[in-house]
């Protein structure tokens, strides 16, 4: 920390084998490129299959520096995970999933010195429309969160940029930063709204970039043209991809100072990496 500010890198949706080897392999660097205390990364799509994630896979993504990992709708694909998630609040599910759903949807961890809190909730527009408000959810996470940190951070798991942008605004100067995941793609509307609190509509994904949102696409294509069953696969071939951004955050008042877009680009990984084998 220094001026008073910690540095935030957040990370978004990796998807499948090519997302955990693209934050294998640069995540290093970002760190020391922007001087960053702490990181979170959506894990939501991190299984080989791009659905759900393991506590084999929590632990790659902390062993590479994650502090905290967010989710989204498919937090509860893979059945090993339930267990995890009653024991541990490093991995987040939305916090208006029904309470006696495994896990939780706010948490904290200290870097350098000062607590930073993280809530994930998800959008119910073109979603699950039977979760229980995102909004009120985000309110009574940071009002929990209030009493040990202004630095609070938002993943705003949702479909339809309304909802995330009425988020931020409803929130604005009550937390760091409210950031969308879900749609996989990254949006150049980053700002700082007027009472402090940064925004972005996507922060995007890791994975492939011939792809759709990381899915082979020729799938995707012929199940819009027939609205017959497909099976999606992710797609493994590069070049790839891999975004997020830079937060900059007043640690006395928790206002942001910045909030930046990066992108890393990579022609070649090696899928092969035992490391990346999943268990
Ligand atoms: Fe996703
Ligand atoms: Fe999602």
């Amino acid at each position: 920390m220094r001026d008073n500010c910690v540095k935030i890198l957040c990370v978004g949706d990796l998807m499948g084998t090519p997302g955990r080897a693209m934050f294998k392999k640069h995540i290093r660097s970002l760190k020391e490129k922007y001087n960053i205390d702490g990181i979170i990364v959506n894990g939501e799509n991190t299984a080989h299959d791009g659905r759900g994630i393991t506590p084999a896979i929590v632990d790659f993504l902390k062993r590479y520096g994650a502090n905290i990992i967010t989710s989204g709708n498919h937090i509860f694909s893979k059945r090993d995970i339930y267990n995890y998630l009653s024991t541990h609040k490093d991995l987040l599910r939305p916090a208006n999933f029904p309470a006696s759903s495994p896990g939780v949807g706010v948490s904290t961890f200290t870097v350098a010195g000062v607590t930073v809190g993280v809530v994930n909730v998800q959008g119910r527009v073109f979603m699950r429309e039977l979760l229980s408000c995102p909004f009120k959810a985000a309110e009574s996470a940071v009002m929990f969160l209030k009493p040990q940190t202004n630095c609070i951070i938002v993943d705003m798991h949702a479909e339809a940029t309304s909802e995330k942008m009425g988020l931020a605004y409803f929130l604005d100067g009550q937390v760091s930063c409210v950031y969308g995941t879900h749609t996989h793609v990254q949006t150049a509307d980053e700002r700082i709204l007027a009472a402090g609190t940064a925004y972005i509509t996507d922060i995007g994904m890791g994975g492939a970039i011939d792809s759709m949102i990381g899915m082979k696409r020729h799938a995707i294509i012929h199940n819009l043209l027939t609205q017959m069953p497909s099976k999606f696969e992710v797609e493994l071939e590069g070049p790839y991809h891999m975004h997020g951004i830079v937060l900059s955050i007043d640690t006395k008042t928790g206002k942001a100072r910045t909030i930046e877009r990066f992108k890393v680009i990579d022609e070649y990984l090696d899928l092969s990496d035992p490391e990346l084998k999943e268990k």
